[in-house]
């Protein structure tokens, strides 16, 4: 009797233990990124941090880090490969050195609208570039759009010929770079966290950049002219650590899958409204002027820079450009 008790003892004792090391002992995901968290990309951390600590509650805590606060541009990719953050989501135009496929998404001119930049992403060949950086231990878990990006700069931009001589950030992209100079432009590389400053002490004259990364940025204070060119786009792809994720036990992976793919639907649906809502703002400021192109002087930017498609064509794939631009028809 006696034996048998103490045997029960030691098994609830045993299990209570186990019990108390899983609760004190969650899977911590930290989920680090470089824009404010009134962003498209902010909002969508925090909703994935949400669900998840609500549905997996005691298994999964996230940790969000925005604003370059634990890692900015350069540091993030390769703390995401050391395990050091579990998920990230860069912009498209920062992969280059993992997969040249992912250039497609900065040539100018290819998409007419963030709806055909959704199409092309949800397409086969837009989704097959989710896991085209596997062998690079890096999975793609989804598409996040932020929006289409306008060019800024102290003086008003018409024509391509206003942009002459002038100098211009560029996030870390040699597609980004070509497009300026195919302006007769200078590009110069600089990480996102360094923007607000290099505008406003004129070791540039201008950037490209949507709405909302213009406005939390306050880039609209050091900015006189804002031209909506809509000349590309910036999106993003949430990506992991390849080890991480398949590591992860089965039942927690597959709900966090769950949540990934409706924090997707949120974020792509609330992004363009956040967008104007952002331009709007700006236009209240009364800081900067805005600019709207004619279509002829929007047809003459698109002339000067879509010879630089020519250009990665090799490196991207004749065929993934022609399904991207297939998704401006439907
Ligand atoms: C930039 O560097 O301009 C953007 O990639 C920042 C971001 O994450 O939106």
């Amino acid at each position: 009797m006696f034996k048998t008790t103490a045997k029960a003892l030691v098994c609830a004792l045993s299990l209570g233990i186990a019990g108390l090391a899983q609760a004190a002992d969650p899977i911590v995901i930290k989920f680090s990124h470089v824009v404010a968290e009134h962003t498209p990309k902010g909002q969508g951390a925090l909703l994935f941090k949400q669900l998840a600590e609500e549905r997996l509650a005691g298994k999964v805590k996230v940790e969000v880090y925005p604003n370059s606060q634990l890692f900015g541009d350069g540091k993030e990719m390769e703390a995401l490969l050391l395990g050091d953050v579990q998920i990230i989501a860069p912009s498209l135009a920062k992969f280059e050195q993992y997969t040249k496929k992912l250039q497609i998404f900065d040539l100018p001119f290819l998409f007419d609208n963030i709806q055909a930049v959704d199409r092309f992403q949800n397409s086969p060949e837009g989704k097959s570039l989710l896991t085209s950086m596997e062998d690079k231990g890096i999975t793609g878990l989804a598409y996040w759009h932020n929006g289409m990006k306008q060019l800024s700069a102290n003086k008003a931009l018409r024509e391509p010929k206003d942009a002459r001589g002038l100098k211009f950030r560029v996030q870390a992209s040699k597609v980004l770079e070509e497009q300026f100079k195919a302006v007769r432009a200078n590009p110069r590389k600089m990480s996102f966290a360094e923007v607000y400053q290099g505008l406003q002490t004129g070791v540039v004259n201008g950037a490209e950049n949507p709405w909302s990364n213009i406005y939390s940025q306050k880039m609209h204070e050091v900015q006189k002219f804002i031209t909506e060119s809509d000349h590309g786009v910036l999106d993003y792809m949430l990506i992991t650590n390849t080890k991480f994720w398949d590591g992860l036990p089965a039942d927690v992976r597959s709900e966090l899958e769950k949540i990934v793919a409706e924090v997707t639907v949120e974020v792509n649906k609330q992004a363009d409204a956040l967008n104007q809502g952002d331009k709007q703002r700006i236009i209240d400021a009364k800081t900067s002027e805005i600019i709207q192109l004619t279509p002829e002087q929007r047809g003459m930017w698109r002339d000067a820079m879509k010879p630089v498609w020519k250009e990665f064509e090799g490196e991207i794939g004749a065929d993934l450009i022609k399904a991207a631009e297939a998704a401006n028809k439907q």
